[in-house]
């Protein structure tokens, strides 16, 4: 009997080990230097995102503007997992860590974008806008076009996909044109 007490010890502690070890990512990911990172900023370029934001006319309206007249797309996001990325933040205790707001909310660093849970309650997770980029311009026209990364400019919205998932952060897919495509209906995943 005693001399199994160290093998249960062992074993227990084993048992116990995914549930404390935090993940890697996150430690390297706070130790960065760097000023966080702003998506949409690191995809235009400083000099046309600087620009874009002097216009005035992107601001950002929140996913309930966008269910007005995308409700199937509202309601099909729910289940994703961008609906619900600020919560993967706050449950590893870094909800109001800097360097992990860029890729967990919507328009983090942008004017107007998520500055914090209390301030921007309704700009958490990766919303629409998150995506697409500020959603005013858009609406005001009630039409196709108005975005910063629309779908009238597939690069542009694939380089906010491969920004956030970048060399750290890339366990999402291994297929990213399937992926990426997968978002072209209202429930990703879905069959076209
Ligand atoms: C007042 C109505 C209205 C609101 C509000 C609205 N849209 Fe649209 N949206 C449209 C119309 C109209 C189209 C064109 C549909 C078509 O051509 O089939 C469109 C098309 C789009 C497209 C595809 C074309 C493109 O320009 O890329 C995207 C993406 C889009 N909307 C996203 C959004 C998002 C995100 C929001 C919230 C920020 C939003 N929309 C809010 C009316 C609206
Ligand atoms: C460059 C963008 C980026 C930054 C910065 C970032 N994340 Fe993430 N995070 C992601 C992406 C993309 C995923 C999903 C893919 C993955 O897990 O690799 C993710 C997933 C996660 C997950 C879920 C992991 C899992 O195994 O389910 C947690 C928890 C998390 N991030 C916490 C953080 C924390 C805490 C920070 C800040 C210290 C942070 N992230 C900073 C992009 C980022
Ligand atoms: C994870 C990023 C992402 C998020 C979040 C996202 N979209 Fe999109 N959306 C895309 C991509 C990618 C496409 C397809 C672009 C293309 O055709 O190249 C797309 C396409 C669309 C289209 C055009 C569909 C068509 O018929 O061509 C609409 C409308 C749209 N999104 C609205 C929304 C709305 C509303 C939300 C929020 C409820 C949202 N999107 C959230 C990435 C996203
Ligand atoms: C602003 C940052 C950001 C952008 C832009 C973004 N993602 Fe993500 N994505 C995340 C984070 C953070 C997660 C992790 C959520 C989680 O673990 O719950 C994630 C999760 C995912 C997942 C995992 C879904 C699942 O069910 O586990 C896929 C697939 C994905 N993203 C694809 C894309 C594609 C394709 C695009 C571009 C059209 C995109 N993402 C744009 C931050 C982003």
């Amino acid at each position: 009997m005693l001399r199994l007490r160290p093998i249960i010890a062992v074993l227990l502690l084993l048992l116990s080990l995914p549930l404390v070890a935090e993940d890697g990512r996150i430690s390297a990911q706070l130790a960065e230097t760097t000023e966080p990172l702003v998506p949409l900023k690191q995809v235009l370029g400083e000099k046309t995102f600087n620009e874009a934001m002097a216009t005035g006319k992107y601001s950002f309206a929140t996913n309930f503007k966008c269910r007005l007249c995308h409700r199937d797309f509202f309601v099909g996001r729910k289940k994703d997992a961008h609906d619900h990325t600020f919560a993967k933040v706050v449950e590893a205790g870094h909800g109001e860590a800097q360097q992990c707001m860029g890729c967990h909310t919507t328009g983090f660093g942008v004017p107007g974008g998520f500055e914090s849970p209390v301030t921007t309650p309704k700009l958490a997770n990766v919303q629409c806008e998150g995506c697409h980029g500020p959603g005013s311009e858009h609406i005001r026209r009630n039409a196709r076009g108005g975005f910063l990364a629309g779908t009238d400019r597939p690069e542009v919205l694939k380089q906010m996909c491969l920004t956030c998932h970048n060399e750290r952060w890339n366990r999402a897919f291994d297929n990213f044109q399937q992926a990426y495509d997968s978002y072209k209906t209202a429930k990703p995943g879905d069959e076209k």
